[in-house]
């Protein structure tokens, strides 16, 4: 896959230069980088470059939309994560659930620099955050929802680089107003077919039909019966020898999806499909397990 094009928002080498070198300028004012990801792909949607350029730092994770992820996975994913040292907890930035625990995950994930600082008899300052991620994993609705309203901005400080605003949350935390920004690593097909599935890919570059048949075959083996239920189709598709395609072409007729001719169209059955994926009509999915990582 070409990572330049990669994005519905302009990718080229310039681009993530600048970023990557600002938040190396934000990692020096900051205590804590929380970092969200997507519920769906805890894996694919983390920049592995974060481990070095928050080297040092105090580390959250957030799995962020979980309302739209399969809970018994994100469970497993969140094992996973603390098991490496990550604080973690599993959020829906849209309508506020979970939001509540961030702060004790930020406060736990700072204990030992909190320890430090009170055997120097520094009190009450509070920890500095700043919020990481790829587009589109919801970091502005996470800084939006997480600061609320009645949060003033706390201004320019003495030390800090001017413009920077810092957001007072309440005692303990505050938040660097603008987020890092990071970009996906295509690592594997695997990982830039995932990504593909929730639409952080501009889907002008890809090939819908394509993406709609791997993504039928992935739910029909991971959530086996989850296709029939929804489309009132048979998901058996034994002895074909393209069952992506053979599950297209029974959502094509059952959803009436016809050209001029009276041709199954199956572009508009996979655009569709993959709709109702994202829109978690079909369910909550996750499309990726720690088992999976190799
Ligand atoms: P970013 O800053 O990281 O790029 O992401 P942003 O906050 O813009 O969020 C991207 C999209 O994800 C938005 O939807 C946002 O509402 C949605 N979103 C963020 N957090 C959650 C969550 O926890 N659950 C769900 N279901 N959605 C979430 P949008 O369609 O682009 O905009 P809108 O429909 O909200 O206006």
């Amino acid at each position: 896959m070409n990572e330049s094009k990669t994005n519905n928002i302009n990718w080229y080498p310039g681009h993530m230069a600048k970023a990557k070198r600002l938040m190396q300028e934000d990692m020096k004012i900051i205590d804590v980088v929380v970092e969200l990801v997507d519920a769906r792909i805890p894996y694919s949607s983390k920049n592995p470059d974060i481990d070095t350029l928050a080297q040092g730092k105090s580390r959250v994770i957030l799995l962020n939309k979980a309302d739209m992820a399969d809970a018994a996975v994100t469970a497993l994913w969140k094992t996973y994560y603390e098991e490496k040292g990550f604080t973690v907890a599993a959020i829906n930035a849209r309508s506020g659930n979970g939001l509540s625990a961030v702060t004790d995950c930020i406060t736990t994930a700072c204990k030992e620099k909190l320890e430090r600082d009170r055997k120097r008899g520094i009190m009450n300052r509070p920890l500095r955050a700043m919020i990481v991620g790829i587009p589109n994993v919801g970091k502005s609705t996470f800084i939006n929802s997480f600061s609320g309203k009645a949060v003033a901005k706390t201004g320019n400080k003495p030390g800090v680089t001017k413009g920077k605003q810092w957001i007072r949350l309440n005692k303990s935390v505050e938040l660097l107003d603008t987020p890092g920004i990071l970009w996906p690593k295509f690592e594997s097909q695997a990982i830039g077919q995932r990504i593909a599935w929730i639409g952080s890919i501009n889907d002008q570059i890809l090939v819908t039909t394509d993406m709609a048949e791997k993504l039928l075959c992935f739910l029909a083996d991971r959530y086996p019966g989850i296709i029939a239920e929804h489309y009132g189709i048979e998901e058996n598709t034994e002895g074909s020898e393209h069952p992506g395609a053979e599950l297209l072409s029974r959502i094509a007729t059952r959803r009436g999806c016809l050209k001029k001719g009276g041709e199954l169209d199956l572009e508009r059955a996979a655009a569709l499909t993959v709709d109702e994926f994202r829109n978690v009509k079909i369910g909550r999915i996750s499309l990726e397990k720690p088992s999976d990582i190799g």
